[in-house]
């Protein structure tokens, strides 16, 4: 899979103007949904290589990634006579990146197309990576490719627009790479003033924040081995996501991965020898931040399911990517029912 090229923007006209130029393209389509047509597209409208481009609009939510807007891209992507060599823009989070991803990477086979990701979490994770696709049967980003964008473009000016949940949904990703990384990324997230947001200081730690990812994603594009680092957090904080979006509650992805690592990390202090200070200190952060997932014990043995059915899983046992320190990574980790069980009661109580 060739590397994509991400870019850090100082000049976001510039950097579109060159990413965009240097893609070769017969015709150019550009991708957004709803919110971001109305908060982020006014940004870069006037630039002059969107000048002849034809816009697609979806809907603006995660019930959104679907078959019919896929479908509904396709046929934009029809009528307006693209081609194996049109070039298709991303602009929105990551519903808009991996829909677009996937329909460009499936569209006559496979043309190029470029993510300019505009919230938090899409910069930080879901541009970055590719990996694209749609919700399906009920599951979330059940068909979809592996297929890197040509570039990412990454602005903070695009994050001034965003609330506070959108910032801390992001920030959960950050948490994460920091602490599969190093212990001073992750010592800088937790000292980083989420009340009175320093925009600069922010698009610092994003880039240091892709940076982890790219170099995990080079070595591992497919997720056979060490990609699934990433991972960390996140068979806790799907199941936590899916039971909330069953009980029609919905939490911000970002919110059920901060949850699902003060589970995982308590995981990784039982089962790794995980050091119990870092703990005491991650859990305090995002209780301070992201508040509690309220958490009941009846709901135990359906979040237990939930985790059970994770596409992460190999045969019948439950997959975890947990820590024996910050930054050393223990793939493929298996945890009993009862321990599972433990975990949800620190979650619930810790
Ligand atoms: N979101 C995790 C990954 O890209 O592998």
């Amino acid at each position: 899979m060739p590397k994509q090229e991400i870019i850090i923007s100082k000049d976001l006209k510039q950097d579109v103007e060159g990413a965009i130029a240097r893609c070769q393209h017969d015709r150019l389509f550009v991708l957004t949904d709803s919110t971001t047509l109305r908060l982020c597209w006014p940004l870069v409208s006037a630039f002059p290589c969107f000048k002849s481009a034809q816009m697609i609009t979806i809907g603006d939510t995660d019930e959104n990634k679907t078959l019919d807007s896929l479908s509904s891209v396709w046929t934009a992507l029809q009528k307006g006579g693209a081609t194996r060599h049109s070039l298709l823009v991303n602009l929105g989070g990551g519903m808009v990146t991996d829909l677009g991803g996937f329909a460009a990477s499936t569209f006559k086979r496979g043309m190029a197309y470029i993510n300019i990701p505009t919230t938090l979490l899409s910069q930080v994770d879901a541009s970055v990576g590719g990996k694209t696709g749609i919700n399906f049967g009920g599951l979330k980003n059940e068909i979809g490719v592996f297929n890197q964008a040509t570039s990412v473009i990454l602005s903070s000016e695009f994050l001034r627009s965003l609330d506070m949940k959108n910032i801390l949904s992001g920030y959960a990703e950050m948490l994460k790479h920091g602490l599969i990384s190093d212990e001073q990324s992750l010592a800088e997230l937790l000292r980083f003033d989420l009340e009175e947001l320093d925009f600069a200081e922010l698009g610092r730690l994003v880039s240091k924040s892709v940076g982890i990812k790219e170099r995990i994603v080079e070595e591992d594009p497919t997720e056979k081995g060490i990609r699934k680092a990433l991972n960390l957090g996140h068979t806790a904080g799907h199941a936590l996501e899916s039971m909330a979006l069953e009980k029609g509650r919905p939490v911000l992805h970002g919110y059920a991965v901060a949850w699902g690592l003060i589970g995982e990390l308590y995981l990784s202090v039982v089962k790794c020898d995980f050091p119990k200070e870092r703990l005491r200190q991650t859990v305090q952060f995002i209780k301070l931040h992201y508040g509690d997932p309220l958490l009941d014990c009846k709901q135990y043995e359906r979040l237990y399911e939930f985790m059970k059915h994770d596409k992460k899983n190999e045969g019948d046992s439950i997959n975890f990517t947990l820590l024996g320190n910050v930054g050393d990574i223990r793939i493929n980790q298996q945890a009993t029912k009862d321990e599972i069980f433990e975990m949800l009661d620190f979650l619930r109580e810790g």
